[in-house]
């Protein structure tokens, strides 16, 4: 089976978030399965190399304003499809935002285009490569089955996954023009969303399966609490929206390897994780204790993430005589907030602003908890990675949080089960209980020991996850090859 995935990130290559973890890594677990998948992404500056060393498997003469090339390479164990067109895409800033922090001007070209090009290989442009299905991501690929239903050539199956339902995508109606694609598009049937055109809303209207990235969460966007907008539309698509829990990648989060530890360890010997906790200490001049946890925060800093919330508590947890790290980027009152509270509290916490992959490796190593308290969260990683690391994840009751963290209550702990703490409702008052209760349960080391072998013996790969995808893809093949469907 051959898949064609498209998507805006990928890691290790591009990242800013999640999104690339999982591009990053479901194509190797699909692969075990002998799914075969390549992935469409632009090719940004971050891919010149690999473009310079690809070969070039088609020439697009004009896209958008320029031409394209599109080059094919395997790299890190990933069969790529590069879209080098640099007017669109070879520019310094972020993957989405310019220099100043503002989205690019002509956003809706850059993903329309890489939307286009996607179908286009979709209805068999590369000779050598037939297409089986079509997997987008987020609305950044939103267009694609717009642009399959445009042309009238037989096309495969296309699936959407929705990561986070609060990016739309959302342009002037003038976009459907410039982007080749037909008015009568824009209808409320169609692209039309509140007077503008969605990108989100072409995934999610003719897709035909929608899916997304936790059980939780795909309950959640049915309600108008975290629909966002998209809930009636979704509703009117309930029977084929399902939620598939993300995995992470088991190799390139494994504390027994892990480059960026100052030193390994493992759930048989633990020994290594009091060094990367004495290493956190250190950089951050941290006072020393041993009977209160190290909590960390590795995330964006965005009102999704309920930040906000711990700013509040911080009072509290330094109270208590715990300690904090954090590592975080995004909305600037946020960033204000936590530098000044290290400049407070320099004894108990130290925040790093800006965006470091090793950085957040040693985080998740050298923590007792990590806290989550987000608003809504569709799956969530930090909270899987930290369990790998035996860090206990403090979360808020929701999305793809709830689904994987088992909570400290009163039967998990009799039953010697719980990996976490879920709290609710996301407030900063049942942020600061949940907070207490860690600290108490960290002066409890067996129970707390316990809770950190229960969190690394978690099953959080790919595998089940990639099963049911391919399960997914099987039944929508199967069903285009029904008579009645052609
Ligand atoms: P989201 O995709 O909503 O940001 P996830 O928990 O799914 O949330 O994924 C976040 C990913 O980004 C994780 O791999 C996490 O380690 C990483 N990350 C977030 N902020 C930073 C940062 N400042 N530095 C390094 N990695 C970060
Ligand atoms: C989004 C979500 C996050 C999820 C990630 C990968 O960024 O905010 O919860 O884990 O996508 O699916």
């Amino acid at each position: 089976m051959n898949v064609l995935f498209i998507a805006s990130e990928c890691a290790p290559f591009v990242k800013t978030g999640g999104l690339a973890d999982v591009i990053g890594a479901l194509p190797k677990a699909l692969d075990s399965f002998d799914v075969k998948t390549k992935v469409l992404l632009p090719a940004y500056p971050a891919f010149d190399r690999l473009v310079s060393a690809g070969k070039v498997v088609l020439e697009i003469p004009a896209l958008h304003g320029g031409p394209a090339n599109l080059v094919s390479i395997t790299a890190e164990g990933i069969d790529l499809l590069l879209l080098d067109a640099p007017h669109l895409y070879d520019r310094t800033g972020g993957l989405y935002i310019d220099e100043s922090g503002r989205d690019w001007q002509d956003n809706h070209l850059r993903f329309g285009a890489l939307c286009e090009v996607g179908a286009a290989i979709g209805q068999g442009k590369l000779k050598n490569w037939p297409v089986d299905l079509i997997h987008i991501h987020d609305w950044q690929a939103g267009l694609v089955p717009a642009y399959l239903q445009q042309s009238k050539a037989p096309a495969p199956p296309c699936v959407t996954t929705i990561h986070n339902i609060a990016f739309q995508g959302i342009f002037e109606p003038s976009s459907l023009k410039q982007l080749g694609l037909d008015e009568s598009f824009f209808t409320l049937d169609g692209l039309e969303y509140f007077g503008k055109v969605s990108f989100l809303k072409s995934a999610v209207a003719y897709s035909e399966k929608i899916t997304t990235v936790s059980p939780t969460y795909a309950q959640e966007i049915l309600k108008s609490s975290f629909g966002m907008g998209f809930e009636g539309l979704l509703q009117s698509r309930k029977d084929d929206l399902t939620g598939i829990l993300n995995g992470i990648d088991l190799e390139g989060w494994n504390p027994q390897t892990d480059p960026a530890l100052a030193a390994p360890y493992a759930k048989k010997s633990m020994k290594g994780k009091s060094k990367n906790r004495a290493a956190l200490f250190k950089r951050f001049g941290l006072k020393a204790t041993k009977t209160a946890p190290l909590f960390c925060v590795i995330s964006r800093l965005s009102s999704q993430k309920g930040l906000d919330l711990l700013l509040q508590a911080i009072p509290g947890l330094v109270e208590r005589g715990a300690k904090l790290a954090v590592l975080g980027s995004g909305d600037k009152e946020l960033e204000v907030g936590f530098l000044e509270a290290a400049q407070k509290y320099p004894d108990s916490v130290g925040v790093v602003l800006g965006y470091d992959e090793p950085l957040a490796h040693l985080f998740q190593g050298g923590s007792n908890a990590i806290l989550i308290p987000s608003r809504f969260e569709p799956c969530g990683l930090t909270q899987l990675y930290a369990m790998r690391y035996g860090t206990l994840p403090i979360v808020a009751r929701t999305g793809g949080l709830a689904d994987t963290v088992i909570d400290a209550n009163e039967a998990a702990l009799t039953a010697a089960c719980a990996t976490g703490l879920q709290f609710a409702p996301d407030d900063a008052n049942a942020l600061d209980l949940a907070i207490a209760k860690t600290c108490a349960l960290f002066k409890q080391p067996t129970v707390w020991e316990k809770m950190v072998q229960n969190s690394m013996a978690q099953e959080n790969g790919w595998a089940g996850s990639a099963a049911k995808y391919i399960e997914l893809y099987q039944e929508l093949i199967e069903r285009a090859k029904e008579p009645s469907s052609q």
